[in-house]
């Protein structure tokens, strides 16, 4: 059983968009999926109760309450999804719970600031200094052709974890997450480029270099 969490103590990010796609990527796979949500306000809940009963099927759970019980033992694939401003104690915590953290970051200056600070913050705790955990930077809600794009480019690039992957601004994800989908279920006629910009992502997430 692998475990997957996107993180970043920055709000509004996309952590709840990019958990969603990545359950319903693996469940689309055939893979049994938790989706755990350790953020009261239960965004990825309400995302799986609007989701279709015909679509492959994950499992949720309320993580802020119930912790990772909860999860099946046939279970191959938990995402987590971490609330906002987690810090200290709480944070540490919640590293225990996945080996591998996707961590998605805005072209904005206070995104790319206040991420900076985060990143310091994960790097330096226990579990990433025993190599028990490995982090992947998304870019996410890019628009291209703009100089915070660029800027935002330069930034990741220049971080100790390996940037994997960057993802544009598009109605995609707000179409699918209304509907309880993941970007992998809508038409391909619409979906196309952002299949094509998730395949890094998978990619990485698939490979040897996501697990400690
Ligand atoms: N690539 C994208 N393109 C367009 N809209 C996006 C994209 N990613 C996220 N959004 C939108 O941005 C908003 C914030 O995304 P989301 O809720 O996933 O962030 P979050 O990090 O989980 O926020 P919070 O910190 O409040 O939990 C949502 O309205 C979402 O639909
Ligand atoms: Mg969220």
């Amino acid at each position: 059983m692998r475990h997957i969490m996107v993180l970043n103590a920055k709000g509004g990010c996309g952590k709840s968009t990019l958990a969603t796609n990545i359950a319903g990527y693996y469940a689309n796979e055939g893979q049994s999926v938790a989706l755990a949500d350790y953020d009261p306000q239960a965004s990825t809940l309400d995302w799986l109760e609007s989701r279709p009963a015909d679509r492959a099927p994950i499992h949720g759970i309320a993580g802020f309450e119930t912790g990772l019980r909860g999860v099946g033992r046939g279970t191959d694939v938990v995402v987590i999804d971490a609330p906002a401003r987690s810090h200290g104690p709480e944070l540490t915590n919640l590293l225990n719970h996945a080996e591998t953290i996707l961590m998605p970051v805005l072209p904005s200056t206070i995104d790319m600031k206040a991420t900076e600070r985060f990143l310091q913050e994960v790097l330096s705790s226990g579990r990433m200094k025993r190599h028990q955990a490995k982090v992947g930077l998304v870019a996410n809600r890019v628009r291209e052709n703009t100089l915070i794009a660029d800027e935002l480019d330069e930034f990741l690039e220049k971080q100790r974890p390996p940037y994997v992957a960057y993802l544009r601004d598009a109605q995609n994800y707000v179409r699918a997450f209304t509907r309880g989908l993941s970007i992998f279920e809508l038409p391909e006629y619409l979906a196309w480029p952002d299949w094509g910009q998730w395949e890094p992502l998978i990619e990485w997430l698939d490979s040897r270099s996501s697990r400690p």
